[in-house]
């Protein structure tokens, strides 16, 4: 029997995304915003992976530009043995259905106007479903399946509770049965009563449909539950990335364990003291030379201030950009 070694879904190599800043009166680019910095990473078929890392670190410019919402300035996108960095328009609408986002907010992501049966026949339209009965039926399965009554159908946004708008947002995004679903911080917002009966739909939904997820999160106590790995991001470059466990019990990077350290200890294994990061993010736009954490890292030595630590396998699985590591 020959061993068969499955494609990811998706990887994306060395991707980077630049954006411009301009000024003066004729709008000339006199700088720029590394927002996302060579960055790389798969995701197997059926797997959650969680990115996470403070605000502004380049979380949602990579998931955008994973789903060609944004142009990437560099690197490549695979998704399902494909190479989509420069498919067209064309090309993308086809596999549009089957890579889907769903976002923090999901009042701004609906149209207040449409009723929640105008939302969810959207996206059943443009992809050319001209039955009117076939579509009443999927619209009424998916209210079924994120746990919405068939009576909410004549129901608009504003009618429901943030738990119920962030139902209808994931009923949108399975629409078209999609393989990829980038979930841009879907709790965030939430009480965090709600917040784990989302997680766990979100969960559920995983296991029926086969769903491969990016899970975006500021808050790694949100995403251990549901991720199988992690990366951390921090100043657009991933610098750490683990078997989800295994990152909470072994971090390697200064940066994980101070995140983790804030984490409240009940969630947390790696139990040591919390760690204070001093100062703010550098920015974007003037990143530190060398490792971009080291004017912040506690455990800093002279040569990260000089040499930018190399992204590599630590231990099997576990990857990590420090020279404390190698
Ligand atoms: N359209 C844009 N034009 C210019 N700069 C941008 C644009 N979008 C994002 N940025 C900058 O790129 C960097 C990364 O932003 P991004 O939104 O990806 O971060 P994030 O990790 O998702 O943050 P948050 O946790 O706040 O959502 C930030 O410095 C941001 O200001
Ligand atoms: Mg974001």
């Amino acid at each position: 029997m020959s061993l068969m070694i499955e494609e990811p879904l998706l990887k994306i190599e060395h991707l980077k995304k630049n954006f411009p800043i301009r000024g003066g009166v004729f709008g000339k680019k006199i700088g720029g915003v590394q927002a996302v910095d060579d960055v790389s990473f798969e995701i197997q078929r059926g797997e959650t992976l969680g990115l996470v890392g403070e605000s502004g670190c380049g979380k949602s410019t990579t998931g955008r530009m994973l789903l060609r919402l944004l142009e990437p300035s560099e690197g490549k996108i695979f998704f399902d043995g494909k190479d989509i960095t420069n498919l067209s328009k064309q090309g993308l609408r086809k596999i549009r259905g089957q890579m889907q986002m769903i976002f923090q907010d999901p009042y701004a992501s609906l149209n207040p106007r449409h009723t929640i049966e105008r939302i969810l026949e959207e996206p059943l339209i443009v992809h050319g479903v001209k039955d009117k009965e076939a579509r009443k039926k999927k619209v009424l399965q998916l209210l079924e399946t994120v746990g919405l009554n068939s009576y909410h159908t004549n129901r608009y946004p504003h009618q429901f509770s943030g738990g119920q708008r962030q139902r209808i947002g994931i009923a949108r995004a399975l629409s078209l049965n999609p393989k990829l679903i980038i979930a841009d911080e879907p709790v965030s917002a939430l009480d965090v009563s709600i917040q784990a009966q989302v997680l766990n739909l979100m969960k559920d939904l995983q296991k029926k449909f086969e769903l491969t997820y990016l899970f975006i999160a500021h808050d790694l106590g949100v995403v251990r539950h549901i991720s199988d790995r992690v990366g951390v991001m921090y100043l657009g470059r991933l610098v750490e990335l683990a078997n989800s466990e295994e990152l909470y019990l072994n971090p390697k990077h200064p940066y994980t364990q101070a995140l983790l350290s804030a984490v409240p200890i009940a969630d947390v294994d790696y139990k040591k003291e919390r760690i204070v990061l001093q100062g703010d993010v550098p920015s974007p736009a003037n990143p530190p030379k060398g490792c971009s954490f080291h004017t912040r890292c506690p455990l800093a030595i002279e040569k990260c201030s000089i040499e930018r630590p190399i992204f590599k396998e630590v231990e099997p699985g576990h990857y990590a950009a420090c020279h404390l590591h190698g």
